[in-house]
């Protein structure tokens, strides 16, 4: 069988570097999406994965903008061929609580956080259902399920990934595709960094794990949903999250 491809949205951030060389080491063709090849030095990205031996391409989207999706999609299916794996990762915050936060700020996390998901996942959904085959994996956050101050518009968010995840697992199930989210707690990487340090120092105490997650440790699950074998994980949601919040 031909590689299987593997896309993921902002797959040269913190979690995302760990998801794209996971899956490239499990033997996948791995593109990652970037907002703008030149301003985030792309190129030299790629060159550091090279020199620890992963391949992985890259094209230009702005995941909030469903045209430039359309036009990605087009990319990766000319350069790569049809996407099998599809890692919606691309992720901003805007933390204010509500009586501070202004329309940009919800309008700006919604696009990128939720909204993106749609323009993304639409642009291969056929494909895959033509194929019979497509593994879908939404990051998802602690927060989505719990809620934290100074994220209403990243709580709602993520939140929503999870119905956008269930109903596309039942519409997708009988052709092949499964559709889960993960939900992340505290991972270190350039979002986490930004929390101010008494306040994530405060978050950090109230982990039973007693430290911050690490970004493979996230990418661990995304390549066991994203497997061949993994089709009748579908729907769900796998918290990697050392224990902050556990629920059935
Ligand atoms: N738990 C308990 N109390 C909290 C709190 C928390 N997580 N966050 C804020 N508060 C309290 C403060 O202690 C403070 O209390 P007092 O008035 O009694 O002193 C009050 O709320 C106001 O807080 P600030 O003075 O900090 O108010 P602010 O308006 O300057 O900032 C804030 C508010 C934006 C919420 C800021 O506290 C903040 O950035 N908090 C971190 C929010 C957070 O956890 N974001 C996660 C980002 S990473 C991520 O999202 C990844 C992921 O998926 C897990
Ligand atoms: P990160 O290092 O800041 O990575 C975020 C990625 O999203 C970057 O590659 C970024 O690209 C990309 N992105 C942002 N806006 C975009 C847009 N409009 N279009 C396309 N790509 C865009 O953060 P991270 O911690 O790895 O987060 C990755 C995902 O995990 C996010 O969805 C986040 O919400 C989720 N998550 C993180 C944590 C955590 O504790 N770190 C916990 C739970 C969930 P640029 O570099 O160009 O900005």
């Amino acid at each position: 069988m031909a590689k299987r491809v593997a896309l993921v949205t902002g797959g040269n951030g913190g979690i995302g570097t760990e998801i794209c060389k996971q899956l490239a080491a499990a033997g996948y063709t791995v593109v990652t999406t970037c907002v703008d090849a030149e301003k985030e030095n792309i190129a030299d990205w790629q060159a550091e994965r090279r020199k620890e031996g992963y391949e992985i391409g890259y094209v230009e989207a702005n995941v909030a903008d469903f045209d430039a999706c359309a036009a990605m999609a087009k990319q990766v299916e000319s350069e790569y061929g049809s996407v099998d794996v599809l890692v919606n990762a691309a992720g901003i915050t805007r933390d204010s609580f509500l009586h501070k936060m202004d329309r940009s700020n919800w309008e700006a996390v919604i696009s990128v956080n939720l909204n993106s998901a749609f323009n993304v996942t639409r642009q291969f959904i056929d494909s895959m259902r033509a194929r019979g085959f497509g593994r879908i994996v939404n990051i998802s956050s602690v927060n989505g399920q719990t809620g934290q101050f100074g994220q209403a518009n990243y709580s709602a968010a993520k939140a929503g990934l999870h119905g956008f995840s269930m109903a596309i697992a039942k519409e997708g199930a009988r052709k092949g595709i499964t559709a889960n989210t993960v939900s992340p707690g505290y991972i270190q990487t350039a979002m986490t960094d930004a929390i101010p340090e008494e306040v994530r120092n405060s978050i950090v105490a109230q982990v039973p794990t007693g430290r911050m997650g690490q970004p493979e440790e996230v990418a661990r699950v995304v390549v066991f949903l994203a497997a061949d074998e993994s089709g009748y994980i579908n729907g769900a949601n796998i918290p990697v999250n050392g224990a902050l919040f556990c629920s059935f």
